[in-house]
């Protein structure tokens, strides 16, 4: 049990960091450096840890999310959850304005004007100033119920400053993906050969349906707060109550302004439309608002958005062209992107010279053709793109454009899989930014972390010839590694020594740093855990490999292919030559503790490793597998998409229910 003086701490610690946050996440106005807040975060977490009595859904430790893995469950609105009608016009704007003067017959009209902020609606419930549900807008009737994820949002109060608010009320704000984050998330995801968000807002609702809150943690969303409901609201107008709800602790924009003619409405408009490119997150419009909650109540609603507030959205800005050239990028993993070269152009406050066209089926629709005088726009994207063509400028003697049918860098003829919206270059292993691609993979932190080996080092290495594959990595020698630019001996030492430690990497990343297409780091550990070494694997069939959880026939032909391949054959003979590790390593059914001795435990769901494996585990540490729960069943660990039946009756039985992650600690297993 947990000391009188540890109720304290905690108490102190949570008081301390809920300040901290608030000062960070809503104010903007941090008073500690991120050191002392991590220091006293971990203390936190660690006096919750070894006192799980003390574990509450309001500490400040659940922004860091918890990687149980759960369906989201539907959840009925009590207010349905509106959107707004949109206007793009001075004229209909003095249209709505005339028409609420009208029917409500009053000529002193106040509005609201605020910013629309580009991310995605989510509704949030406190009860006696505590959060208790997040659910998304869903189809306005109901929606997700994302609470686990939204309690992740540091600038998301989870209890309330002050005392007066009402005993129970829902807001509604829109979560957003600020630039910084958006940036940062799509280089990470480019590195991981992952597709990129297209904007802030895909990323923003993306994140917010994740399964795993300690991700979403990490993705730096915020949240924009605007629309308060309640039985009990504290005052009778949407400014008075949203600046109320300011002071509960909620990030409420600053920028929201009172407004009681046409002309005020129209400079605000006018003034955000430029302004709105110096915030930190995206905004496409903004809303104006009926300030007086009587006169709301008497407009009243559509089947799908109010009579007393419209959307005005701001035009994305355009630039007409002449498109010169088409040149066909080639990716890091063979994908080729279109990418238009322009005349130049100012757009948005920049010079734009190319925009992409993203595929062949984008060129098709718009009929796009060289000599054309192109719209580009930046709209909610970062990179310009192409939206149409201004056909009166064509010029006569025009012709469809005849798509690229070899690769612009080694002439290998394209290919297009069926289901995919991109052509890609087949050459793997002779196909130059492909040849880079994968090495810079192979020596990825996460695939043979070979230190001293960076992108730019990769690449150096490989124009200066001293590298030509991922197998030359293991020729390179001192002598020939100094020879290269601004390359210290000491530094030369360094690669050489990573060089060595990479031998030890565990055959599951090995497999991976092999850059097979489709091959994801989970795929890989899945496949090796399944066929334990490489010489099984390369001798497997697709139907075999098809045998392997989340193996489907994409991956399956893909390793198929690879091992077909001479040139790949070569490469796996000299890296094995070289002393790779290519099987796994432990005997695998001897006997590793008695930890789970006599515990009943049941798998269920899907998890990062073969289900097997977390059995063999079990069985290994002294448990016993059950497949069903009853009440003689000590843990439940839960994987994604289990069957919510067996949570159920496990929650209902009170059975102790695990994530993976927690499994693996409890056994002392790395995760
Ligand atoms: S008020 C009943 N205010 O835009 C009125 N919405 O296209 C509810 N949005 O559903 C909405 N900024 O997701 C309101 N300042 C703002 C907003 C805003 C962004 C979003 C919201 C809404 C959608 C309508």
């Amino acid at each position: 049990m947990a000391t009188e003086e540890i109720i304290q701490r905690v108490n102190f610690l949570r008081r301390e960091l809920d300040r901290l946050n608030y000062e960070y996440y809503v104010q903007n106005m941090p008073s500690a450096d991120d050191f002392v807040y991590d220091r006293l975060m971990a203390e936190l977490a660690e006096l919750e840890e070894h006192n799980p009595e003390l574990q509450s859904s309001e500490s400040p430790t659940v922004r860091v999310g918890s990687d149980i893995t759960r369906e989201f469950v539907q959840v009925r609105h009590k207010y349905p959850m509106l959107s707004l009608s949109n206007t793009y016009s001075k004229e209909e704007i003095e249209e709505f304005d005339a028409r609420i003067r009208k029917e409500t017959g009053t000529d002193s009209i106040e509005y609201t004007c605020e910013l629309k902020f580009d991310g995605t609606a989510i509704g949030i419930t406190y009860r006696n100033g505590a959060l208790v549900q997040a659910v998304t807008r869903g189809d306005g009737e109901q929606g997700d119920d994302v609470t686990a994820n939204v309690r992740t949002i540091r600038s998301i109060p989870l209890k309330l400053r002050g005392t007066d608010y009402p005993e129970e009320f829902e807001i509604r704000g829109e979560v957003l993906m600020p630039f910084s984050s958006f940036n940062r998330l799509n280089r990470e995801r480019e590195e991981k050969n992952q597709t990129p968000f297209a904007n802030p807002r895909n990323a923003a609702a993306g994140t917010l349906k994740m399964q795993d809150s300690s991700e979403v943690a990490k993705r730096g969303l915020d949240c924009c707060l605007y629309f308060l409901l309640s039985e009990n609201l504290p005052f009778d107008t949407h400014y008075d109550n949203l600046q109320k709800a300011a002071s509960w602790g909620f990030k409420v924009s600053p920028n929201m302004q009172k407004c009681s003619s046409i002309d005020d409405i129209l400079t605000f408009l006018g003034y955000w439309d430029i302004e709105r490119k110096k915030l930190p997150y995206e905004t496409d419009g903004a809303v104006i608002k009926l300030n007086s909650l009587a006169l709301q109540n008497e407009m009243g609603l559509r089947a799908k958005s109010p009579r007393w507030a419209v959307a005005y959205k701001f035009k994305a800005e355009q630039a007409y062209t002449p498109l010169l050239s088409i040149d066909y990028q080639v990716g890091r993993t063979g994908a080729i992107t279109p990418v238009a070269n322009l005349q130049p152009v100012q757009l948005a406050g920049t010079t734009v010279k190319r925009a992409s066209l993203h595929n062949a089926e984008q060129i098709e629709l718009h009929d796009i053709r060289t000599g054309d005088t192109v719209i580009v726009e930046k709209g909610g994207e970062i990179i310009p793109k192409i939206v149409g063509v201004d056909k009166s400028k064509r010029p006569e003697n025009s012709e469809p454009l005849v798509y690229a049918t070899v690769c612009p860098v080694c002439g290998t003829g394209l290919q297009k899989l069926a289901g995919e919206a991109k052509h890609y270059c087949p050459n793997e292993s002779g196909c130059t930014p492909q040849i880079l691609g994968k090495i810079e993979h192979f020596v990825s932190r996460r695939a043979m972390n070979i230190e001293g080996i960076g992108e730019e080092t990769a690449d150096l290495m490989f124009e200066e010839h001293l590298i030509r594959n991922i197998a030359d990595i293991y020729d390179l020698t001192k002598d020939r590694i100094v020879r290269l630019e601004r390359m210290g001996s000491r530094s030369a030492d360094n690669i050489i020594e990573g060089i060595g430690r990479s031998k030890e990497t565990p055959f599951p990343r090995v497999l991976f740093a092999l850059g097979i297409r489709y091959v994801g780091e989970t795929t890989a550990k899945k496949i090796a855990l399944a066929f334990r070494s490489l010489d099984a694997i390369r001798k497997a069939s697709a139907e075999e490999l098809l045998q392997v959880d989340e193996v489907g026939e994409r991956i399956a032909q893909s390793i198929v292919q690879y091992f077909a391949d001479a040139n790949n054959a070569a490469i796996v003979e000299r890296l094995r030559a070289a002393g790779l590790k290519f099987e796994i390593e432990t005997g695998g059914d001897e006997i590793l503790s008695d930890i789970l001795q006599g515990k009943s435990i049941v798998v269920s769901g899907n998890f990062s490793r073969p289900r097997d494996e977390l059995k063999q585990l079990i069985e290994r540490h002294g448990g016993k597998n059950a497949s069903g729960v009853t009440s003689n069943t000590d843990y439940l660990i839960a994987g994604d998409k289990m069957g919510p039946a067996k949570l159920q009756k496990a929650e209902k039985l009170g059975i102790r229910i695990i994530s993976e992650n927690e499994f693996m600690e409890m056994i002392n297993e790395p995760q």
